[in-house]
C-alpha cells in the first residue's frame, strides 16, 4: 500500500515549549505505525531540532519545514535553504501551501524551483495545490489543480514522481470549518491520480500518496480517509489539539 500520512501543519503558532508538550502528549499515545503509516510534524524553523530530537527513534514519526527558499544559497536574509534544511535533518517540507501562495506571492515557476530544491537535497516535498471558491463555483476545480501540477511539478522524471505526496486543499475549506465531502474529495483525488498517470503512466501514479486538507478533525478524518484515492490528511486547526490530531492518526487506512 502507498504511504498514508497524517501530517501536522502548525503555521505560525505554538511556543516552543507549547510544541514540546503537545508533541510529547501525542508520542505518549504510543501508537505504532506500521509500514505504510506515517505521521508529520509541520511545525515553525525555529523548532524543528527540537521536535525532531523528541521524536527521534520513532518508527515514521518525521518532522516537516512548512517552506524553504528556492535559491539555493546566498544573500536572502531571513530566507531558509533546503540544504540548511536538510542539516537540521528535516525529511519533508510543504511547499506552495495556498496561504503561501496568497500572502507571499509563491508562483509556479518559484514552487517549481522550490520542489528542486527539495529533490536536490534529499527532502520530500509535500506539495499543495487546490481551489478557490470562486473557482469551484465557475466548476473548473479540475483544470484549476491540473495547471497547478503541470506547472510546479511536471518537469519531474518518473523516478522523482514515484513515491511523491500531494496535499489537496480546497482553499474554501481551510480553517473555515467547511469540509469537502467525502465525495468531493474523492473526485478530486482520482482526478489528480488520472492526470498523472495520463503523464507518467498508471504505475507512479499509484504510488503517489494524495493528502486531502481542509478542516479535517477528529470527527471526519475516517470518513475522509475511508475514500480509496485519500491517503491521509494535512491537518491544521486540529494538529493543536493532542487529543484531536490523535483520532486522525488512528483514522489512516491500516
Ligand atoms: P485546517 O488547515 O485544518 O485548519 O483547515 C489545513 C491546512 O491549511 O493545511
Amino acid at each position: 500500500m502507498r504511504k498514508q500520512i497524517a501530517a501536522a501543519n502548525w503555521k505560525m503558532n505554538l511556543t516552543k515549549e507549547a510544541g514540546k508538550k503537545l508533541t510529547e502528549d501525542i508520542l505518549s499515545a504510543g501508537i505504532d505505525l506500521n509500514d505504510h503509516r506515517q505521521v508529520v510534524f509541520g511545525v515553525p524553523f525555529p523548532y524543528l531540532s527540537t521536535i525532531s530530537e523528541k521524536i527521534d527513534g520513532r518508527k515514521n514519526y518525521f518532522v516537516a519545514a512548512q517552506n524553504c527558499h528556492f535559491q539555493k544559497a546566498g544573500a536572502y536574509t531571513g530566507e531558509v535553504s533546503a540544504e540548511i534544511l536538510k542539516s537540521i535533518p528535516v525529511t519533508y517540507v510543504i511547499i506552495g501551501h495556498s496561504e503561501r501562495r496568497e500572502y507571499f506571492n509563491e508562483n509556479h515557476q518559484m514552487l517549481s524551483e522550490k520542489v528542486n530544491r527539495c529533490l536536490e537535497n534529499g527532502l520530500h516535498p509535500i506539495f499543495c495545490c487546490g481551489e478557490p471558491l470562486s473557482i469551484r463555483e465557475a466548476g473548473e476545480q479540475n483544470s484549476h489543480v491540473e495547471i497547478q501540477l503541470r506547472e510546479s511539478l511536471f518537469h519531474l522524471s518518473k523516478e522523482q514522481l514515484t513515491g511523491f505526496v500531494i496535499a489537496y486543499e480546497p482553499i474554501w475549506a481551510i480553517g473555515t470549518g467547511k469540509t469537502a465531502t467525502s465525495a468531493q474529495a474523492q473526485e478530486m483525488h482520482a482526478h489528480i491520480r488520472n492526470v498523472i498517470a495520463a503523464n507518467y503512466g498508471e504505475e507512479v501514479a499509484a504510488t503517489v500518496s494524495i493528502l486531502y486538507g481542509g478542516s479535517v478533525k477528529a470527527n471526519n478524518a475516517m470518513e475522509i480517509f475511508s475514500q480509496p484515492d485519500v491517503d491521509g490528511g494535512l491537518v491544521g486547526g486540529a494538529s493543536l489539539v493532542a487529543g484531536e490530531f490523535i483520532s486522525i492518526i488512528k483514522s489512516l487506512k491500516k
